[in-house]
């Protein structure tokens, strides 16, 4: 069949598309005219001009014809094909009267109790005077329209007394008035095809008028449209139907009119119910270019359905996707659009079953595409839902390009806005917060002291320190920490307490090695989505190693970050603060050559490499227990960090410490220097502390160098302890359990020796 797409527009295009490609291979001609830049087959033509339409269609043999515009419609083109007995889809010029009087429209729809605003025609010279009286004399906001077609330019809604005066005043000038009453809520467009007597709802979409993100500034004749749309459910669909589109079709056939077409129901769902806006008698623009990409029937059957008057024996499927539009204007659109910019990248927009670009105002010119009308392109992207529909949209509109371009970035926000669902919904879930601060409640109390003013829940945690006056020169020293991509493997294992320990022992001992004692701990726990037991658990472990260590755990907070952490991953921080009498800190200024450093072993990793170790060990399962072991992979990997202030308690009382030396991140190499006063430096004898299996198996397994693997692990020495070769043997004593000397001060510059 050869068909006729009669227009100019974004709509003419998708029309043609959906002829032509839609979901239906087919042979069909699809001929747009006078059509755009996009256009395929394209015929010459005024559309307006009936007998100009008539005799083209003789012409070409045409079998079909869709009219687009409202003009057409205006003109009688319709009612001149009719006559001619060439098939035409769209109403007569008098059923369009729906659309191009508004004063009809709204007799229309009070004769067959149509739910509509309260509105008021004002017809004649004296139109302006009398209706800024009327208007004066309502109690509710107005909105000022001129009656007959004004491409979207016929609406003021003003948001002032003077505005509306202003407006009634201007728009007087170019004919009759209508005033009506200013209606609130949601709106939405539902357009059905239909052929006088059956009717087939379209999926409702939302139009996006304004030219301004947020819905501001001046009315257009569409920037962006998705469909469907929530705010109108299938029951509310169903009641539009009945309360507005039926009444308005029985209504037309009562006065012998068989509308043939799409009928296009503006509705504002208001507190009371779905209210008529207003008709068109066509498809929207842009909401053809949302719709027909959804469309999975053929449109063609469709169309001949509603000319030959068999609509009922039809059933026209849609897609469950989500479509969202998005227009491209060109600048100074709308009131006075700039033509003649090149348009680039349309090669570039990968059209795919989730994308379809269609043209609107443009033209060719020799091998370009110029801009020839207001709304230039018009971009739809399809998905399972409005946010991955407007992603493919707006993904696949950024390649096109021309000066002065205005692209709404804002389609759907509302929707977007009002299906949130709650906090909760957005991964963020107070409920379970509050239920982990109930499990881990009692462990935490347990280690608050008298000293601990108030509890659980105050905005500050506060503790006296009415101990520390016995001091003479009391000093505080405080540490923050993390314990890196150590808590990914927690997460693999399922296992979280000791990350509660890591992260309390690590602080620990950095503030042990200016010999302060632990007063308090703060704790921060951030993760992708709460699960109280998890957290519970961390924070457990956390008040568990608090208590160990004689230190109050003041405090936490917990986050829940969805988006900023991967699904299943958390992050846990914390700040120790300790203190020590001023003529206490170590390190002690006496450091010098010759002095011993004497290491305490380390419990395995205890927080640092793991980012190493996890890629070292991404082939081997967590669960294997590795020759020679008696517990797993994970299990050792997991093996939390130790603090060394019960094991250090006696000898930090005496004074044969010198310095002490935390072997965390950067191993050796890194430590033991922050520690060493200027001459000095460190030779470390490897092998003269016994390797503990896990550094075995990673120096074995990885292949690594020494020198790598010492800057990144402990390799087993969590604590190195500066001493005077003499007091070796009273340190010895102290501490219960082996010491090793693992080397000596040298002189030098503050560098370490790994011999
Ligand atoms: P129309 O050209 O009739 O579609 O009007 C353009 C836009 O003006 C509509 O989409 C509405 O946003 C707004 N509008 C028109 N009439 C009313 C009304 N009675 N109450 C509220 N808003 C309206
Ligand atoms: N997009 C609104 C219309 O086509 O009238």
């Amino acid at each position: 069949m050869r068909i006729l797409v009669l227009g100019s527009g974004g709509r003419e295009d998708a029309i043609a598309w959906a002829l032509e490609w839609g979901h239906h291979a087919n042979d069909d001609e699809v001929f747009v005219a006078p059509g755009n830049g996009g256009s395929r087959l394209r015929l010459d033509v005024d559309p307006t001009d009936p007998q100009a339409v008539v005799d083209l269609c003789r012409r070409e043999a045409i079998g079909l014809v869709v009219v687009g515009p409202e003009s057409s419609l205006a003109a009688g083109v319709s009612d001149a094909l009719r006559e001619a007995s060439i098939p035409v889809f769209g109403p007569s010029a008098q059923a369009a009267m729906l659309e191009t009087s508004k004063a009809f429209c709204r007799s229309f729809a009070t004769k067959h109790s149509i739910p509509s605003p309260v509105s008021e025609v004002f017809v004649g010279p004296q139109a302006a005077e009398k209706a800024l009286l009327w208007a004066d004399q309502q109690s509710f906001e107005i909105v000022v329209k001129a009656d007959g077609l004004a491409a979207g330019k016929g609406v003021v809604v003003p948001s002032s007394v003077d505005e509306r005066n202003a407006a009634i005043k201007t728009l007087s000038l170019s004919g009759d008035l209508v005033l009506e009453e200013r209606l609130f809520g949601e709106e939405v467009s539902l357009l059905v095809f239909t052929d006088g007597i059956t009717i087939c709802p379209m999926p409702p979409a939302r139009d996006h008028k304004c030219i301004g993100e947020g819905d501001t500034g001046a009315n257009t004749g569409g920037m962006g449209v998705y469909a469907p749309t929530a705010a109108c459910p299938s029951d509310m669909v169903d009641r539009i139907v009945q309360e507005i589109i039926q009444p308005a079709i029985d209504g037309l056939r009562a006065m012998g009119i068989a509308y043939v077409g799409v009928l296009y129901a503006g509705i504002m769902l208001t507190a009371q119910g779905p209210k008529l806006i207003e008709f068109n008698c066509r498809f929207g623009d842009p909401e053809a270019q949302a719709l027909l990409p959804l469309l999975q029937s053929e449109l063609k059957s469709v169309l001949l359905a509603c000319v030959n008057g068999t609509l009922s024996e039809l059933e026209i499927r849609w897609s469950a996707k989500t479509s969202c539009a998005v227009v491209a204007a060109a600048p100074g659109y709308p009131s006075h659009p700039i033509l003649g910019g090149v348009i680039s990248g349309l090669e570039s927009v990968a059209k795919s079953d989730n994308v379809q670009m269609f043209h609107a105002g443009t033209e060719k010119a020799g091998n370009e595409i110029r801009v020839n009308g207001g709304r230039v392109m018009c971009v739809t992207g399809l998905g399972e839902d409005l946010s991955s529909a407007r992603q493919s949209a707006y993904a696949a509109i950024k390649h096109v390009n021309f000066e002065g371009q205005q692209i709404r970035r804002d389609i759907g926000w509302r929707e977007l806005a009002r299906t949130t669902g709650g906090y909760a919904n957005s991964g963020v879930d107070i409920d379970e917060g509050n239920r982990a601060v109930d499990l881990m409640k009692k462990k935490v109390e347990a280690t608050h002291t008298s000293d601990v003013l108030g509890g659980l829940g105050s905005f500050g945690g506060a503790l006296s320190v009415r101990s520390l006056m016995t001091m003479n020169d009391p000093v505080l020293v405080a540490s923050t920490d993390g314990v890196g991509t150590k808590v990914m493997l927690a997460t693999d294992l399922g296992r979280f307490d000791t990350i509660g320990h890591d992260i309390v022992n690590h602080c620990v001992n950095d503030v042990l090695v200016q010999r302060a004692r632990p007063l308090f701990f703060l704790d921060y726990v951030a993760s992708s989505s709460i699960s109280a037991e998890m957290v519970a658990s961390i924070v457990g472990g956390m008040a568990d190693a608090c208590a160990a260590n004689k230190c109050v755990l003041l405090g936490g907070e917990t986050a829940e970050m969805p988006g900023v952490y991967s699904p299943g991953h958390f992050d846990v921080a914390g700040t120790l603060v300790g203190v020590v009498d001023r003529a206490r800190l170590l390190p002690s200024k006496t450091i010098e050559p010759g002095d011993l450093m004497v290491g305490l072993l380390a419990s395995g990793l205890h927080t640092n490499g793991y980012s190493l170790v996890r890629r070292i060990f991404a082939g081997l399962p967590l669960d294997v227990v590795p020759q020679g072991w008696t517990c797993t992979l994970g299990d050792a990997l997991l093996a939390s960090h130790r603090s060394y202030l019960n094991v250090l308690d006696r000898a930090l009382k005496g004074d044969v410490i010198k310095g002490l030396a935390h072997i965390t991140g950067g191993g050796f190499e890194e430590n033991i220097p922050r520690v060493l006063p200027p001459g000095c430096s460190a030779k470390v004898d490897l092998g003269s502390w016994p390797m503990i299996p896990i550094f075995e198996l990673i120096r074995d397994v990885s292949g690594l160098p020494d020198r790598e693997l010492y800057r990144t692990f402990n390799m087993g020495i969590g604590m190195v302890i500066i001493v005077k070769p003499s007091d070796l043997e009273e340190l010895r004593s102290q501490i219960e359990e082996p010491i090793w000397v693992i080397g000596e001060v040298t002189s030098g510059n503050r560098e370490v020796d790994l011999a």
